[in-house]
């Protein structure tokens, strides 16, 4: 059972007739912070005071009067300026505690209103090369599946590739100037992803020097802008100060977001000036540009010879990409890909004028939305479609094949504008009863604090980052194993089977950790450690309960069937417990708000106390038979859990380490 949500049952009937719209009070029922003032806290008494004009320690006090929490709860106590404490009844854990030992669930009940989801996530540009932020969004995709699915929901997971675009333009071009027959030969999708590389250097060089004059007149505009507000703020009287610095501050960020354009503009162009071979090619396809968009166009419009070759190329690179979901144990429901998309689109657009959401400007056909600087086009003057056209169709798809209650798109901070405006122009068109939601997430450093690329050189990618990360695991097994004090246990096939398992995980883990939103730096030897907030520690933590039982040759099935039971004596016994109850609480938190760090902090805390339970209380030599039981099924519960959420996790455990 979920306690949290039974709490704030309980206070729901308390607050009745003292609150029109309790939601905000109950939000303040939480776990306490500090063991010492119970095990859930209240702090709705303080803004309720404010609200009816009372002392708050007299509307606590009114709160507990009518609060019926007998059942499970000591009587609650008012502290300080109003805090209700409450304190959980052992009797009550310990009951709890064995329906979560013989439940499969270990005690999570199922939601009682299923919904449906639609998540949107790993969704890489074929051909490309797969980079980083397509594993952040592959694993908390992953996660986010597989912890709604064991929550009950229905999950549709939806690999949305990018198997259509320009960049099969840029090949088919690339592969019609500059292929390399013996290399295609031999591995074709290495060539192919060298001959996309090749054309995109050159596209953004002209790119890059058609847009320079644009971008200095408006950095140029923009810096004076920012002198004008300087004066406004040093001017403003104090009522407007507020305002006029916050407009100052808009101004300044988008200065920057200029300035990095600039200096992305300037670095790909001086990669191909610094590069007398490319400089040549750049010479000699000066029409590189337009050429590329022919391809593409051609390509959409069944184009004989591109779709041939499109049709070539395709499973190779799909096959490239198929590699990386296995090693990550990642699979998906459906891969509609945006060629899934392609016919449906003119009609899209037509829907959208039909509905006079969608109308000529300039040329192109735009949705207008309120609130946005520029309008989503979904029709290019040259009768291209674009990647928002494609996202609308999807939309169309998705809600009449499943009536989804949300869908989640699982993709990086840098798309949150074209969401917005999708979301909108969904909405618009008819789309309100559904959840729309970017599930953004941060960039992915490296340690001198730039986006982190997978080493240079084409051959390392996302396979030789995992690689790497399976190295690293390796090294920290060895040493583990080698350090202890009756010598090495571990033969080297299984070090190397452990070793796969702790360095994918760690990989995993280190992004499912973070606060999704935050950009976070990435390091191999912090994530392969073995203390910390790390894959390594929880795997490290479940396999200590496992070499308890080992150590004491038990039968962990026949002990949880006997009669054995969970008493409660010690504090850390009590902590580990709570903390064991505590999951679907965790579980809960997961989903609300689509964060799988809730998790990796819940399962860390709960290491924590297990811990803390193995250092201060002996288990196989515990003082009595009954005790020694009651520590052993708290490993039993302890491991079962840490297992179960690593593996919503997308995460595998192993026995020994
Ligand atoms: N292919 C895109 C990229 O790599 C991500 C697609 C995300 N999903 C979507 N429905 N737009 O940037």
């Amino acid at each position: 059972m979920n306690i949290l949500t039974e709490l704030r049952n309980r206070f729901r009937s308390a607050l009745d007739g003292m609150a029109d719209d309790p939601t905000d009070l109950l939000a303040m029922v939480r776990p306490a912070q500090d063991a010492r003032f119970g095990d859930y806290q209240a702090n709705c008494a303080m803004p309720l005071g404010k609200r009816l004009g009372k002392p708050p320690r007299d509307v606590a006090a009114e709160i507990v009067g009518k609060l019926d929490v007998d059942d499970f709860c000591h009587p609650p106590e008012i502290a300080g300026p109003g805090f209700i404490n409450l304190r959980l009844k052992n009797q009550w854990l310990t009951e709890r505690l064995g329906g979560a030992l013989a439940d499969r669930r270990l005690g999570v009940p199922e939601v009682d209103g299923p919904r449906t989801y639609v998540i949107d996530y790993s969704s890489p540009n074929v051909a490309k090369e797969m980079h980083v932020g397509h594993v952040r969004s592959t694993v908390i995709g992953d996660s986010l599946a597989r912890t709604l699915r064991f929550l009950g929901h229905r999950v549709i997971s939806d690999n949305h590739l990018g198997d259509w675009g320009t960049q099969f333009g840029m090949i088919i071009y690339g592969f019609k100037n500059f292929k390399d027959d013996e290399a295609y030969g031999q591995q074709p999708v290495k060539e192919l992803g060298r001959l996309y590389k090749l054309v995109n250097q050159l596209v953004s060089y002209n790119n890059g020097k058609r847009s320079l004059p644009e971008l200095e007149r408006r950095a140029k505009e923009r810096e004076e802008a920012i002198e004008g507000q300087q004066d406004a703020v040093a001017s403003a009287d104090k009522a407007a100060k507020k305002k006029a610095k916050k407009a100052l501050r808009k101004l300044q960020s988008q200065l920057n977001e200029t300035k990095a354009e600039l200096d992305t503009a300037r670095d790909k162009i001086q990669a191909v000036d610094d590069d007398p071979q490319l400089s040549t090619l750049a010479a000699q396809h000066p029409g590189i540009n337009e050429a590329v968009l022919r391809e593409t166009a051609k390509l959409h419009a069944d184009d004989e010879e591109n779709l041939k070759l499109w049709h070539e190329f395709l499973p190779e690179c799909r096959a490239d990409i198929q590699h990386i979901y296995d090693r990550l144990d990642v699979r998906f429901d459906c891969e509609y890909g945006e060629s899934f998309y392609h016919h449906q689109l003119p009609d899209v657009v037509a829907q959208l004028r039909e509905k006079s959401l969608a109308r000529e400007s300039e040329g192109a056909v735009c949705v207008f939305v309120d609130g946005f600087d520029t309008p989503m086009i979904i029709q290019k003057k040259d009768g291209a479609y674009l990647y928002a056209t494609t996202d609308l169709a999807a939309i169309q798809y998705r809600m009449s094949t499943w009536k989804p209650a949300a869908i989640l798109y699982v993709v990086d901070h840098r798309q949150s504008e074209h969401f917005d405006k999708l979301f909108a122009a969904a909405r618009l068109w008819g789309y309100t009863d559904v959840e729309l939601r970017h599930i953004s997430f941060g960039t992915v450093l490296d340690e001198d604090g730039k986006p982190f690329k997978t080493r240079a050189g084409d051959t390392v990618g996302l396979a030789g980052l995992l690689d790497e990360a399976v190295n690293k695991a390796h090294g920290v097994v060895c040493a583990n194993d080698d350090a202890k004090p009756t010598g090495a246990e571990l033969s080297d096939e299984e070090r190397k089977h452990i070793a796969n398992v702790v360095g994918h995980a760690a990989i995993k883990y280190a992004d499912l950790s973070q606060n999704r939103e935050s950009d976070y730096v990435f390091s191999y030897d912090k994530m392969v450690a073995l203390e910390g907030n790390t894959a390594t520690y929880m795997q490290y933590s479940y396999a200590r309960t496992q070499s308890i039982f080992a150590k004491g040759q038990i039968d962990v099935d026949a002990l949880r069937e006997s009669s054995a039971e969970i008493a409660l004596d010690h504090p850390t016994e009590r902590a580990l417990a709570l903390a064991l109850l505590q999951f679907a609480e965790a579980l809960d938190e997961t989903v609300a708000d689509y964060r799988p760090n809730q998790l990796t902090s819940y399962l860390f805390e709960l290491a924590k106390r297990f811990s803390d339970l193995y250092q201060q209380c002996q288990v196989l030599k515990a003082e009595s038979e009954s005790m020694r039981n009651s520590r052993l099924l708290l490993c039993d519960l302890t491991g079962r859990t840490i297992k179960q959420g690593l593996d919503l996790l997308g995460i595998r455990v192993v026995d020994k380490m």
